[in-house]
């Protein structure tokens, strides 16, 4: 069927013009790729679950209806190209929320149909890897990736675009999670993962100790160290009920210490193992001050090249859904009509 599928559809060998599509959680995203080259990156965000403290899928999914015609048709516009000059439409088919999936699937689907033009599926943690290679300085292969995001933690060794081996990865919640849980905890507004950085800037690193989750050694665990955090925040607010507002940097710079030290921690451990240089991040959580720091400082001192994206390529963009789709269009690998969104990691 996908074999079959590929020979009958529109294949435009010189001009390519790829639309992305990214649904997966709370932004509807759309994305122009000319010939490797951005023209258009456009990301609606969906203040709606603030109230509630994280993503409500329903909701979610129901402004995913709303927003992606509109945030199309201005990518459209923004790379003053009309939806026939298309090539090819490439979107995200997991993992992620399954409504929210469904809505950029089923919309990419249905314009790759009318326009007779191929359709490639991307797996979103791929693409927030492959983000790094929408603008120089791109990564030599093999490099190792260290990707965080609010669904995901995983060490990574990316051998070709096309190529990931799972070195390690976590065994409960993400980086990003316990970021978000840890500033729910204090009070703070989802997502709190930005908050804390911002915070953590005034604070003293050194002032709390976390405990590390104990996991294999290139495999992470945060869920003990969410439960620390509760248990401190209420053992020091009956204690004292201004504990947090007295103390807020300090508690985010410590927090934000903890995580960071055990991320780069695994990562280095991950570079001593494979004798790899090339060391990345990709992710939500990499656009975090302190992990971008402490990863240029373990840079130098082991002699690595590292990568950091710039800050709108790490939380969910369409740019890098087109990225990883402009790398399978090279190598043309669609699929048909019959492909459909998948929730988790490892279903395909
Ligand atoms: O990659 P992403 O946008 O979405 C997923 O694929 O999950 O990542 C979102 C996660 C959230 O947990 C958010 O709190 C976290 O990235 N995040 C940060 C920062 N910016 C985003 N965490 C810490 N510091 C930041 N500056
Ligand atoms: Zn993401």
């Amino acid at each position: 069927m996908r074999k079959f599928f590929s020979k009958i559809v529109k294949v435009h060998q010189s001009e390519t013009y790829i639309l992305a599509i990214e649904s997966s959680c709370d932004e509807t995203a759309a994305a122009i790729l000319h010939n490797g080259n951005i023209l258009a990156n456009v990301v609606a965000g969906q203040s709606v679950h603030e109230k509630f403290g994280g993503v409500v899928p329903e909701l979610a999914s129901r402004a995913h209806q709303q927003n992606i015609v509109p945030v199309v048709d201005v990518a459209l516009k923004e790379a003053k190209i009309a939806k026939e000059q298309l090539t090819a439409v490439a979107f995200t088919r997991g993992p992620g929320l399954l409504g929210s999936l469904l809505v950029g699937v089923t919309f990419a689907k249905s314009l790759a149909l009318s326009l007779n033009i191929p359709l490639i599926e991307v797996n979103h943690m791929d693409a927030h890897v492959l983000a790094h290679f929408i603008d120089a300085p791109k990564p030599n292969f093999p490099f190792l990736c260290l990707t965080v995001s609010g669904g995901h933690t995983q060490i990574l060794q990316v051998n070709s675009p096309l190529s990931m081996e799972l070195l390690g990865q976590t065994q409960d919640d993400a980086a990003g999670e316990a970021f978000d849980k840890a500033a729910k905890i204090l009070g703070l507004p989802y997502p709190g993962g930005p908050l804390i950085d911002k915070y953590a800037k005034e604070g003293n690193p050194l002032r709390f100790k976390f405990p590390e989750g104990k996991v294999g050694a290139l495999d992470f665990s945060f869920s003990g160290f969410k439960t620390s955090v509760l248990y401190f925040v209420r053992d020091n607010v009956a204690a004292n009920p201004n504990f947090i507002d007295e103390n807020l940097a300090d508690i985010c710079a410590s927090i934000q210490y903890a995580i960071v030290s055990v991320l780069i921690k695994k990562l280095s451990l991950a570079a001593s193992q494979t004798g790899i240089k090339e060391i990345a991040i990709a992710g939500g959580v990499s656009a975090n001050s302190g992990l971008r720091t402490a990863l240029e400082k373990a840079g130098k001192q082991n002699g690595w090249n590292t990568y950091i994206p710039k800050f709108e390529y790490c939380t969910d963009n369409a740019a890098m859904i087109a990225m990883a789709g402009h790398f399978k269009y090279l190598e043309k690998q669609f699929v048909g009509q019959d492909t459909m969104p998948f929730s988790r990691l490892g279903q395909h």
